[in-house]
């Protein structure tokens, strides 16, 4: 292969000498993945060339400084395992209009404290509805309302130099309709029709939809799209111009290998593996979490070994619990979202019991080493319910029901609901759905502003504040979306979209409003006590040794109300105290002894000292960060 690289090798033999190194320590793996997926290819030898051919490409057009990086991650590969850790999600035009507008509010990501912002969708997508941002045109791209692939490096290479790393999607489930490749296959070229997985009737297509999950039931049925110019059904799992890719086909994987290298060498840092679940498909299955997905995630992952080695992964897999966790691996993704430790914060909101959430952490919260989990309590998409129903029976809840009542309760419709969310894709046969609404809206805040109840408004606050007090204390990268640190409320205005109407997704993703900057800047206004203790929590989370790292211990509080854990690092140790409901309750001096191991604590949290001596009383909505203070 070094023949094909020769001018390269000789004017920069340092630079080959390191890809030779990282390629050599990659390579049986590399291989083995790559032969078990397209081993019987008739042409796999020359697949397998083409796809080294192109990492060496990637690396040598790889900017010196990412790959100043690339050895700083090698040598630190837990980096983001650090309490300093803080991740915010925006999109750029309701954010800032435009990467040059990002730009200009960076101080405002600063003061936060962010030091890893995801961009939501950014590249050439069609004009009309296109997912917010999720059917791409070209992943070489920028969206032109927001800027150019230049303007996105230099950015990439400005939060660099602030300490933030630059997240942004890997869209590598489909492409929109309007993608050259999709172009290519409308107009008859066989090789790219390929690419897709079309259908001249209704024969596999019937037979596929037998077992797939529909996942917009109430937009359409089935996952396959008719295309009348070119007389195929298309897979289209999410939306209709949204085409999936065939990964049975090799030239797929390397296009998107090409795709992948080059996002990091323009600087992205993580790569969110988008909707990673669904790349493989097989007949007579739901075609979700198929292990040929791992292989080929794994076989990206060792990619960006050799070609990136500073790029990291992170999956974005919301499904069944026992799935999630097998895309997380030092070899695969090594970052994932937590979407359980999500749906069941909300889950103990609903009902203040924190039974089901404790017993999930214990049994669910290890992941591999190496590899931490991204806490989040709302992102673009809408909530699911994904908890097991194993568990829910083991701690004496009816998993079917208590969808229901979540759903009800989230939609404000059960009685007393504090929650003000939407409706999402409710399946008109099942009953089944999902729930959207922006954070502040689904904890009580919404309401609470309408109804002028001061009271109710300082509950809503107290549950924001818990709510992220838990991502920001429980381990793993704590993941903000921008406007819930300003209680941001949903905006109903998107009905009047016509391509976003029917996605009550929109609801809560909302543009953010800069006038109202007077409300959060005046810690007398609910918007400025919101953001004035997160701003406090986050930076109180910075300095605290113990929360880097994933290690967590759920502890016994004996109140099915308290949820309690231990996180323990480099010499300190802290017990979380959380109160899920709106009533004081009570934990015993025994058990503050026994898991604080201590005697006289301080509640770092609100600076306050506890003595073991006496029953511990926390009030409505109250958590704890308590550290045992040496006598
Ligand atoms: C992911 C995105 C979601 C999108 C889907 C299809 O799940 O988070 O917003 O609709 O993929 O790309
Ligand atoms: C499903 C998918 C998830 C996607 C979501 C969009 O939950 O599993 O990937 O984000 O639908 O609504």
């Amino acid at each position: 292969m070094r023949s094909t690289f020769n001018n390269d090798a000789d004017s920069d033999p340092g630079a080959w000498r390191t890809f030779e190194a990282r390629l050599t320590r990659e390579w049986e793996r590399l291989f083995r993945l790559l032969f078990q997926l397209y081993g019987h290819e008739y042409d796999f030898f020359f697949q397998l060339e083409q796809v080294l051919v192109l990492a060496a490409r990637a690396w040598f057009a790889r900017p010196q400084s990412l790959r100043d990086l690339d050895e700083r991650r090698e040598a630190d590969p837990e980096w983001f395992q650090s309490q300093r850790m803080v991740g915010a999600v925006l999109y750029v035009d309701l954010f800032a209009g435009s990467l040059s507008g990002l730009r200009e509010r960076l101080p405002y990501l600063k003061q936060l404290g962010i030091t890893y912002l995801h961009l939501m969708p950014i590249f050439d997508t069609p004009s009309d509805a296109n997912d917010g941002g999720y059917a791409i045109n070209s992943y070489r791209t920028i969206n032109p309302a927001l800027g150019t692939m230049r303007e996105l490096a230099e950015l990439a290479k400005i939060l660099r130099q602030e300490g933030i790393s630059l997240v942004l999607d890997f869209v590598c489930n489909h492409t929109s309709d309007e993608h050259e490749w999709a172009r290519r296959a409308c107009v008859g070229e066989r090789e790219y029709q390929d690419f897709y997985l079309l259908f001249p009737d209704r024969t596999l297509p019937d037979q596929y939809d037998a077992t797939l999950r529909p996942i917009f039931p109430a937009l359409r049925r089935g996952s396959f799209t008719w295309d009348e110019g070119m007389r195929r059904w298309i897979w289209t799992t999410f939306n209709s111009f949204q085409w999936d890719l065939n990964y049975r086909n090799p030239e797929v994987f390397r296009a998107m290998a090409a795709e992948m290298l080059f996002l990091a060498n323009a600087g992205v840092e993580v790569l969110r593996l988008d909707a990673v679940a669904f790349i493989w498909k097989q007949l007579g299955t739901s075609c979700e979490n198929r292990p040929e997905a791992h292989l080929i995630i794994q076989a990206y992952n060792a990619l960006a070994r050799i070609a990136a080695p500073a790029l990291c992964f992170k999956s974005e897999a919301i499904v069944h619990p026992d799935e999630v966790v097998r895309y997380i691996g030092t070899g695969e993704s090594q970052l994932s979202y937590n979407p359980l430790l999500m749906a069941l914060c909300w889950e103990a909101l609903a009902t203040r019991e924190v039974r089901l959430l404790a017993h999930a952490l214990r049994t669910r919260w290890k992941i591999a080493d190496g590899c931490a989990w991204v806490n989040y309590l709302r992102c673009h998409d809408d909530i699911g319910w994904t908890f097991d129903d194993q568990d829910a029976r083991q701690v004496g809840i009816d998993p079917y029901g208590h969808r229901r009542f979540l759903n009800a309760f989230y939609t404000g419709e059960f009685p007393g609901s504090f929650a003000r969310g939407v409706p999402f894709q409710v399946h008109p046969e099942t009953g089944d759905g999902r729930v959207s609404g922006t954070l502040a809206a689904l904890a009580g805040f919404e309401h609470a502003m309408q109804a002028q109840d001061a009271q109710q408004i300082d509950m809503a606050i107290r549950r924001i504040l818990l709510l992220h007090s838990i991502i920001l204390s429980i381990g793993g990268i704590p993941l903000i979306y921008i406007g819930d640190e300003v209680a941001t409320c949903n905006d109903y205005s998107y009905v009047n979209s016509p391509t976003k109407a029917d996605d009550s997704r929109w609801v809560h993703r909302i543009s953010f409003d800069w006038n109202k900057r007077t409300r959060w800047e005046d810690p007398q206004q609910p918007e400025g006590i919101v953001y004035h203790e997160l701003v406090r929590l986050i930076h109180l989370r910075k300095q605290l040794p113990a929360l880097a790292g994933g290690d967590m211990t759920v502890v016994d509080t004996g109140s099915s109300h308290l949820l309690g854990y231990i996180r323990q690092h480099r010499g300190q140790r802290l017990l979380v105290v959380v109160n899920f409901s709106e009533t004081p309750q009570d934990f015993s001096a025994n058990r503050l002894r026994l898991y604080g191991m201590g005697y006289q604590f301080q509640d770092l949290n609100s600076g306050m000292e506890v003595n073991a001596g006496a029953t511990l009383l926390l009030a409505p909505y109250q958590f704890m960060w308590l550290e045992a203070r040496a006598e």
